[in-house]
């Protein structure tokens, strides 16, 4: 069969571009089948876009193969594209040739009903095919795109950082061991330790948690850089913002400090909303109406509003002055949990915050010292609804005030991280940097209240299916 002449859904429904009479060609999925002795409707969404496009055929006799198709079953329907009869729809197809490409029977699972989230997250394989996943998949390829856009138009360097890294970014310890020793007989050192220098890459290695510090080795040759790729991190949380793989855009400066970080990370953060809402109004249209009423209104507010800039110390004292009774501690020195995040950006601010001036002892060890010798120049984005959506800081790029740091948080490896300490020898200039979770950024714009559902395949603890 020729499957070279095609005309996309989309062509037709959202950008109005094929007249009326003209001989169409669809190939796509059949969403529902209805025949009768005088006439037949099928729906088939190809996936170009959320609508369907129905074919009607008025003899359905003539047209055998129709009782072998139903939902589910791949199809080609040629005919000639009318305007139509029934409520709901501008266009539909006169069919004149039905054809089935690929059947499929009454197991398949996605019939008419609507279906929870949580089923269908069991059959991800299939949920690309419903409504949702469709407007999921096609908003996460088109954010994916505005994100290179921006970045490109700025003048920032597209890097590719390595996947497998043999240091741990965050100093958190989650790390995901790649190895191919023999698990079952693993070589040894004389001391009985694990003797690392046996494996693969003679060295202890991972999957990276962040491209941060490779990103930093690049703005320092490039100038502005940024990174999106693949992050994991084996976390035993198992709450809807935290997956195990992720994706994440990391842009790093030279030449820039906490503020310049501030304005970028606001900046990127208006135009992803309002690239949403401009350049994909058929899916956002879609989540408005079925996922979250609101959605649109939130995203509209983040543009307009001017996002609050709260050092962490006076962060704790609001909390702590709030009267609000926290499940967490609110202490000067503990890290904010989510409740605390969630309470400043919705309750108290009622809009995007960025906190920053960290305690020193809680941030990663990369991060600027300030002058009070106690907080460190780093800084969280949190938003209504889903807390922190970026979290970022001034670098160290001071030689000796990093090697304090790192002794003070346990790293004495200076051999693993010379290379890291090394642009701080040769020519250091202040930089900065932060890194957006894709995923907390498509939950936002996308109002789906689980990262499971706004990832086609999602890994989390005890879950790698697909
Ligand atoms: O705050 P994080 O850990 O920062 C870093 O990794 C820095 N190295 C980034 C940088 O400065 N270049 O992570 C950054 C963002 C978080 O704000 C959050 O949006 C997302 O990554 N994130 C996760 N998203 C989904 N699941 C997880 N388990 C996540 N952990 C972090
Ligand atoms: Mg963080």
């Amino acid at each position: 069969m020729d499957y070279t002449v095609r005309t996309r859904v989309a062509r037709i429904l959202i950008d109005d571009a094929v007249p009326l009479g003209t001989e169409v060609t669809v190939l796509g999925w059949v969403r529902t089948i209805r025949v009768s002795k005088q006439v037949a409707f099928i729906e088939v969404n190809d996936g170009s876009c959320r609508g369907n496009i129905q074919g009607v055929i008025g003899e359905p006799n003539a047209h055998p193969v129709l009782s072998d198709i139903a939902t589910g079953a791949a199809v080609r329907l040629k005919g000639e594209l009318v305007e139509s009869q029934g409520k709901g729809q501008k266009y539909e197809i006169a069919v004149a040739e039905v054809t089935l490409v690929g059947a499929a029977d009454e197991s398949f699972p996605l019939q008419k009903k609507r279906h929870s989230f949580e089923f269908l997250r069991e059959i991800a394989h299939l949920r690309p095919r419903t409504n949702t996943f469709g407007a999921v998949n096609r908003i996460r390829s088109r954010m994916a795109y505005a994100i290179h856009t921006y970045y490109q138009e700025r003048g920032f360097y597209y890097i590719h950082t390595p996947i497998i890294s043999t240091s741990d970014c965050e100093g958190a310890g989650n790390l995901f061991r790649v190895t191919t020793q023999d698990l079952t007989n693993v070589a040894r050192t004389d001391d009985g330790g694990i003797d690392w220098d046996k494996d693969f890459f003679a060295a202890e290695a991972y999957l990276t948690v962040s491209g941060q510090l490779e990103g930093e080795l690049l703005a320092t040759a490039l100038g502005d850089i940024y990174t999106f790729g693949p992050t994991f991190r084996a976390e035993n949380s198992n709450t809807s913002r935290h997956a195990s793989e992720f994706w994440m855009i990391e842009p790093e400066m030279a030449w820039a400090e906490l503020e310049d970080n501030m304005d970028l990370a606001e900046d990127f953060l208006k135009y992803l909303f309002r690239y949403a809402l401009e350049k994909c109004p058929d899916e956002m249209e879609f989540f408005g109406t079925w996922v979250d009423k609101e959605v649109r209104q939130t995203l509209e507010a983040v543009i307009d509003s001017q996002f609050e800039r709260l050092p962490y110390t006076e962060a704790i004292s609001i909390l702590e002055k709030s009267g609000e009774t926290f499940e967490f501690p609110v202490k000067w020195g503990l890290d904010m949990q989510s409740e605390h995040e969630r309470y400043l950006t919705e309750k108290v601010f009622q809009k995007p915050v960025i906190v920053f001036d960290y305690p020193e002892e809680i941030k990663a060890f990369y991060m600027r010292v300030n002058d009070d010798g106690k907080t460190v120049r780093a800084m969280d984005v949190l938003v209504p609804k889903v807390g922190e959506i970026i979290g970022g800081s001034q670098r160290e790029e001071r030689l000796d005030v990093l090697t304090d740091r790192m002794k003070h948080h346990g790293i004495t490896d200076f051999e693993t991280y010379g290379w890291y300490l090394d642009i701080r020898k040769y020519g250091s200039v202040p930089h900065s940097g932060f890194g957006l979770g894709f995923e907390r950024a498509l939950m936002y714009i996308t109002g789906m209240a689980n990262i499971r559902d706004v990832i086609p395949f999602p890994r989390v603890p005890r879950w790698a299916k697909f």
